[in-house]
C-alpha cells in the first residue's frame, strides 16, 4: 500500500508522511500494535484515546450487537413453537436451499401442503424466520390487515428495489396509500372498456405472425416468447399510447425482463448475496446493472417522449378523460401519472413517475403472458373444454360481420372465463406473496404470527390444497361454476391477491385474458407439444426451456379473419 495522508499540521510532533505496508516494522498483515505507524496515525487523529482502547470499545458494541439478534431470533424462534416445524437440513441452515423454484421445488411444496394442512414455520439459515401459509383461513387476517400494519419484508421484495424503486407494488405506509389513490382512477371501468380495442389489434399481430409461421412450416411456438411479446405490445399502447411494433421486432428491453426476474431469485436463493456490496461486484450483480439500466432507458424514454406530447397538446386532466359513447382521447397510465394531483396539489416527481412505469411494466405484462400461456396449455391438455370454449366463441360471434371481441361480450363468455379461473388456481402466475407486520398476528387456533416475522402466503399451496380443492392436481373448470363455488371462502382463490394490498390490474388482466384466449381458440386449435413440461418460478411462473404448443390454423365459419 502507499503513501496514505500527509498531516497538515507543522507543529505536530508526528509530523511524517505516513505509510500503512504489511511489510514495513511495526505492522502485522495491516493491522498495526498500539505503538506501530497506524497507531500513530490513530493517536493523531484521536488524540487523548489509544487505538487498542478503541478497538475493545468497537469489538465489544459489535458483541453486543450479535448478542442482541441472537437473543431476538431465539426469542422469536421460541414464539413460533406453536407452528408445526418441516425437518431441517441442520441446527444452523435450518430450511435454507429446500425450498427451490424448480418442478421439484413445486412438488416439496404441494408436500408440505398435504403433510400440514394450513401453516408451518420455516427457517432460512439461523436469522430469518418465517410461518408459511397456506389455507384461506389463515390467509384472511393477514390480507385484511390494514395497509398501516402491513410492510413488503426486504428478504423478498427488497431485492427487486433496484429495478422498480418505491412502485406500489414496493411501497408501504403513507407513501403506498397516496400512490395507490392517485393511480386506482386510471383502472376505471369506462378507461378499460376502451382497452379492448387494443387487446384485439394486438392479438390479432400476434395470429398474424402465427399464421407466417405456420406458412413457413413452423407449428410448434413457445408461448411464453410469443405472447409476453402481444401483452407488451398492448400494455405499452394501453398504459403510454406508444406503438413500439415490440412483436415484429426483436426486443431487448423483453429479455432485460427475463434477465431481471431470473436473477432476483438467483439472489434470494444464495445468502452472501444479500449483501449489497458483495452482490454489486458479482457477475451477476453486473447483468442486474446492465439489466436494470435497459429496462430504466426504456421508461424514462417514455415517459420523455409522453410528457413532450402532453406539452405539446397543452393536455388537462378533465380533457384527457374519456367519456363513454364519446371519441375524446383516450386516458392511458401515463396521463393519470403526469396529471395526477393529490389532496395538497402536490403532482408524482420523475422519479415517482418512473418507479410506477417500471412497476406497471413489470406487473402487467409478465404476469399476464404467464396467465394466458397456461390457459392455452391447460386447454392443449383437455381437448374436450377446449371444444366447449370454442363452441362458446363461435355462437358468440355468429352472424357478426367483425371479428372482434368487445367489452359487452367478455360478460357473456361464461364457460371460457370459468376454464382461465381454473387455470390460474393451478398455474398461477403469483405463487406467493410475503408481508411483515408491526403488529403481532393472530391466526386460528390461538396461534400467533409474532410482530417482524415473514409471512410467507403461499397463493400455490392454498389453491393446491386437497382440503379445498378435492383432487387438486386436476384441471376442472366445473369447480367455478356458480354453484358449486357457493360456500367458498373468498380467500380459497386469490391469483390477484386480496384485501387492501390487491392487484390493482386484475380486472385490466381479466378483460385481456378474456380476448386473448377467444380469438385464439376463434382461430387456432393448441395441442401438447410432447415435451415433459417442468414448471419453473422465476417471480411468475413459467416453464423450463418455455411452453412449446402446437397451433393448427381454424377456420371458423363466420365473418374474416383479419391478417
Ligand atoms: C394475470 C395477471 C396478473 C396477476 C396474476 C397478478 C397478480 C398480482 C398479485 C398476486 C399481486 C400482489 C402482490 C403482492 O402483494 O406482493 C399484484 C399486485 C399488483 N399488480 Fe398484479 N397481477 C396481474 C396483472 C397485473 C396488471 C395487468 C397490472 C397493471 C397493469 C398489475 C399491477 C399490479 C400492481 C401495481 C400491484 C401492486 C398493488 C399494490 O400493492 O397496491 N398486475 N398482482
Amino acid at each position: 500500500m502507499g503513501e496514505l495522508w500527509v498531516c497538515d499540521n507543522k507543529k505536530c510532533s508526528q509530523h511524517l508522511p505516513f505509510k500503512a505496508d504489511a511489510t514495513q516494522p511495526g505492522s502485522k498483515g495491516g493491522v498495526d500494535r498500539p505503538g506501530g505507524v497506524s497507531g500513530r496515525l490513530f493517536s493523531h487523529l484521536f488524540p487523548g484515546c489509544s487505538l487498542w482502547a478503541w478497538l475493545q470499545l468497537v469489538a465489544t458494541g459489535a458483541a453486543l450487537c450479535v448478542c442482541a439478534q441472537v437473543a431476538r431470533v431465539c426469542w422469536r424462534r421460541s414464539r413460533l413453537r406453536c407452528f408445526a416445524k418441516p425437518p431441517t437440513r441442520n441446527w444452523l441452515l435450518g430450511h435454507m436451499g429446500i425450498m427451490k423454484s424448480t418442478e421439484e421445488g413445486m412438488q416439496a411444496t404441494d408436500q408440505l401442503v398435504q403433510t400440514y394442512k394450513h401453516s408451518c414455520s420455516w427457517f432460512l439459515g439461523p436469522f430469518y424466520c418465517l410461518v408459511r401459509l397456506f389455507h384461506p383461513d389463515y390467509n384472511k387476517p393477514l390480507l385484511l390487515a390494514s395497509a398501516s400494519i402491513t410492510v413488503k419484508d426486504e428478504l423478498f421484495y427488497g431485492l427487486m428495489r433496484p429495478w422498480l424503486g418505491q412502485g406500489l407494488l414496493l411501497s408501504n405506509g403513507e407513501r403506498w396509500s397516496r400512490h395507490r389513490r392517485l393511480l386506482t382512477p386510471a383502472f376505471h371501468f369506462d378507461i378499460l372498456k376502451n382497452y379492448v380495442v387494443v387487446f384485439n389489434h394486438s392479438t390479432d399481430i400476434m395470429h398474424a405472425k402465427w399464421r407466417r409461421l405456420v406458412a413457413a412450416g413452423q407449428k410448434r411456438l413457445d408461448m411464453f416468447d410469443q405472447i409476453s411479446l402481444m401483452t407488451l405490445d398492448s400494455l405499452l399502447k394501453c398504459t403510454f399510447s406508444y406503438d413500439s411494433q415490440c412483436q415484429e421486432k426483436s426486443s431487448e428491453y423483453i429479455t432485460a425482463i427475463y434477465e431481471l426476474s431470473t436473477l432476483v431469485v438467483k439472489r434470494q436463493h444464495y445468502p452472501p448475496h444479500h449483501w449489497d456490496w458483495l452482490y454489486w461486484r458479482s457477475a451477476n450483480g453486473q447483468r442486474f446493472r446492465k439489466a436494470c439500466s435497459v429496462v430504466h432507458g426504456f421508461t424514462t424514454d417514455i415517459i420523455q417522449k409522453r410528457r413532450t406530447q402532453l406539452l405539446h397538446q397543452g393536455a388537462t386532466k378533465s380533457q384527457c378523460v374519456s367519456e363513454p359513447g364519446t371519441r375524446k382521447k383516450v386516458t392511458d397510465f401515463i396521463d393519470v401519472l403526469l396529471l395526477s394531483k393529490d389532496e395538497d396539489g402536490n403532482s408524482l416527481t420523475d422519479d415517482e413517475i418512473k418507479a410506477e412505469a417500471d412497476t406497471f411494466m413489470f406487473e402487467g405484462h409478465d404476469t399476464t403472458a404467464s396467465g394466458i400461456s397456461w390457459v392455452l396449455y391447460n386447454l392443449a391438455a383437455h381437448p374436450k373444454y377446449q371444444e366447449r370454449c370454442r363452441d362458446e366463441i363461435d355462437s358468440l360471434l355468429k352472424g357478426r360481420e367483425t371479428e372482434e371481441i368487445q367489452w359487452d361480450d367478455l360478460t357473456n363468455l361464461p364457460f371460457t372465463t370459468m376454464c382461465i379461473k381454473e387455470s390460474l388456481r393451478l398455474h398461477p402466475p403469483v405463487v406467493a406473496l410475503s408481508r411483515q407486520y408491526t403488529k403481532d398476528m393472530p391466526v386460528p387456533g390461538g396461534r400467533t404470527i409474532p410482530k417482524g416475522t415473514i409471512s410467507l402466503l403461499s397463493i400455490y399451496g392454498t389453491h393446491h390444497n386437497s382440503e379445498i380443492w378435492p383432487n387438486p392436481e386436476v384441471y376442472d373448470p366445473m369447480r367455478f361454476d356458480p354453484e358449486k363455488s357457493k360456500g367458498r371462502s373468498s380467500y380459497a382463490f386469490i391469483p390477484f391477491s386480496a384485501g387492501p394490498r390487491n392487484c390493482i390490474g386484475q380486472n385490466f388482466a381479466m378483460a385481456e385474458m378474456r380476448v386473448a384466449i377467444a380469438l385464439t381458440l376463434r382461430r387456432f386449435r393448441v395441442s401438447l407439444s410432447g415435451q415433459n413440461v417442468r414448471r419453473l418460478y422465476t417471480l411468475i411462473l413459467r416453464a423450463e426451456g418455455g411452453l412449446l404448443l402446437d397451433i393448427e390454423p381454424h377456420n371458423p365459419t363466420g365473418p374474416a379473419t383479419p391478417t
